[in-house]
């Protein structure tokens, strides 16, 4: 299992963007939050600022869409340079043609599930994914508390990746800090989200050393 920790952008001090960017070069993916207002109750960006991050960092760029019609967007995603690209499955309206199309532009294609969402439903789709990602908060907002009711969802999800002998990553985000980063590897994610826990560390680049340290124990 690749071992892997993506600062949340979302935490990040908009005004400097690229500085943030690169304050964490060391990272394995940036994770950037888009938000369209309606899928979730908070805007925060899209394609031009996607655009301008890649050109800032040499991190790949993990883009989460909580927006509706990811059907209609995702492309565009994959064209401003995300290296992968998560649509969530309560808004696709045909997951399986937008992961093809999302693979076939150049992209690792990625399925989200809120807190409400199981994974069973999905079961026959996950040859179609690159990675599966379980929230751990409703999604939104950063700085929640972590839902440890998640656990049994990130621990079922494994079990079907493996059941099927995928490469698929298992995505955690929200919630994701020092304090709860053990439980979620312990169930089987290995790919982990922190905002809070990066960014609102001194040191953002020491934080995601100690989180990556964490996850591996
Ligand atoms: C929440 C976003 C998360 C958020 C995580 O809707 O999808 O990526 O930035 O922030 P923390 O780690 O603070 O919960
Ligand atoms: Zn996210």
């Amino acid at each position: 299992m690749a071992l892997q920790i993506n600062p949340s952008i979302l935490s990040a001090d908009f005004s400097r963007l690229a500085e943030e960017a690169k304050a964490v070069e060391g990272a394995d993916w940036l994770h950037v939050d888009v938000m369209d207002n309606h899928f979730v109750p908070n805007l925060t960006l899209g394609v031009p600022v996607v655009e301008a991050l890649g050109k800032a960092t040499d991190t790949p760029l993990d883009c989460h869409l909580m927006i509706e019609d990811p059907d209609r967007w995702a492309p565009q995603y994959v064209e401003a340079g995300a290296g992968s690209v998560t649509f969530h499955a309560e808004a696709a309206a045909a997951p399986v043609r937008l992961a093809r199309e999302i693979r076939a532009k150049g992209a690792r294609a990625s399925m989200a599930l809120k807190p409400a969402t199981p994974i069973d439903p999905y079961e026959d789709l996950l040859p179609e994914l690159d990675m599966v990602l379980v929230m751990t908060v409703e999604p939104g907002f950063g700085g929640q508390a972590f839902l440890d009711i998640m656990l049994p969802k990130i621990r079922r999800t494994r079990e079907l990746i493996s059941k099927h002998g995928l490469e698929l990553w298992l995505q955690v985000d929200g919630g994701v800090s020092a304090s709860t980063i053990e439980r979620c590897a312990e169930a089987g994610a290995d790919v982990f989200v922190a905002g809070s826990a990066v960014y609102g560390a001194e040191d953002p680049a020491k934080a995601v050393r100690e989180l990556r340290d964490l996850a591996g124990q």
